[in-house]
């Protein structure tokens, strides 16, 4: 069974071919992702529009140069996943449509993935004994959500940000501090340069399982203007406060759902100051983080989570508007 994974929920466009083999051969995974971080670095951050012609100009020629990789041709492939929510719908849209045009042409059912379930599964990719049930936190640009997952692989939302979410925090202060977007990947290398106990930031809703960064946030502004600190300890001591913080909404999370087995996925968690702070601080609950590559956006995820859903009948249908099934998955 080959299975062809679609992602193109913002400025990654990304495909995937999942290859299952009979018993005896070792299932094999191609896999491409064509960043558009240089058309988006001069204004700043994402321009929706930008993304979505983007991903109409590459998602033919990654899916040919894929194929020839794989040694397949289109006919070979039995089913197909793509991103469907959440996400910029405009960019959301190029990649359904690619994908309900090949599914249409080759009469072969078509899975609309959340990519949160994505992000949640991509650790499955790595940690070969991991199945669920388990839970998951998904820290990335638009997203900070805690999430069960059970056997069935249904996602149930336990706790979540009431403001920023964690990735468009780290976005924001790297723009106070003169930073190029994505700030995320810009705020950690500073702040290897400064100390993370300089300044004592304020970690919001201290008793709540819920997330604010919004507090955290304009105090960084505050502290900006002020002008007395250097900018390698803001970025050290944010980047220190938002791994406590995490480890704070972990415990409290923990006490009250007895979380055993935790996933911590999306770009954020490809931050190895906050994986490694993780790692040490946490204790009595197993910890799944991908590798780097895995935690942000990226089609092996979309592909594994088609594969892991292929009996749950969750299709697109391919006469009904491609709107309606964005709609239905942009709940969270
Ligand atoms: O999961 P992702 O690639 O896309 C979304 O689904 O949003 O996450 C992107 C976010 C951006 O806000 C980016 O600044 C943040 O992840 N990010 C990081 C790091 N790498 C990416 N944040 C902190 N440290 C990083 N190393
Ligand atoms: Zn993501």
């Amino acid at each position: 069974m080959n299975i062809l994974g679609i992602e193109t929920s913002c400025d990654e466009t990304s495909i995937a071919i999942y290859c299952i083999s009979s018993a005896f051969k070792k299932d094999r995974m191609f896999s491409k992702i064509e960043s558009q971080i240089n058309h988006h670095l001069p204004f700043g951050g994402v321009v929706p529009e930008i993304a979505s012609r983007n991903h109409l100009i590459k998602l033919e020629p990654i899916l040919n140069s894929l194929l020839k990789d794989a040694g397949l041709t289109l006919k070979d492939i039995d089913l197909i996943g793509v991103t469907n929510g959440p996400g910029l719908i405009g960019a959301l849209f190029t990649g359904v449509a690619f994908a309900k045009a090949i599914a249409f042409a080759l009469k072969i059912p078509v899975i609309g993935i959340n990519h949160l379930f994505g992000h949640s599964i991509s650790a499955e990719l790595e940690y070969k004994n991991l199945k669920a049930p388990y839970y998951s936190l998904i820290i990335s640009g638009g997203h900070t959500h805690l999430f069960e997952i059970d056997r069935a692989y249904n996602m149930r939302l336990l706790a979540k940000t009431i403001d920023d979410a964690l990735g468009e925090a780290f976005d924001k202060v790297a723009k106070m501090l003169d930073l190029d977007y994505p700030g995320g990947p810009q705020i950690e290398e500073l702040a290897k340069k400064g100390d993370p106990h300089r300044i004592k930031m304020p970690i919001a809703l201290r008793n709540s399982p819920n997330f604010s960064f919004s507090g955290l946030k304009t105090f960084v502004k505050l502290l900006v203007n002020q002008n007395s600190y250097s900018a390698e300890d803001i970025a050290a001591s944010f980047q220190y406060t938002v791994a406590e913080t995490l480890a704070d909404k972990i415990e409290i999370n923990n006490r009250l759902h007895n979380i055993d087995k935790l996933v911590i996925a999306g770009g954020v968690a490809s931050n190895r100051y906050i994986r490694e702070y993780l790692l040490n601080k946490i204790k009595g609950i197993k910890l799944y983080i991908p590798s780097i590559s895995l935690c942000t956006d990226n089609a092996q995820m979309i592909v594994y989570a088609a594969y892991k859903l292929r009996n749950k009948r969750i299709f697109l249908g391919l006469s009904s508007s491609a709107y309606d099934k964005l709609q239905n998955t942009l709940a969270y």
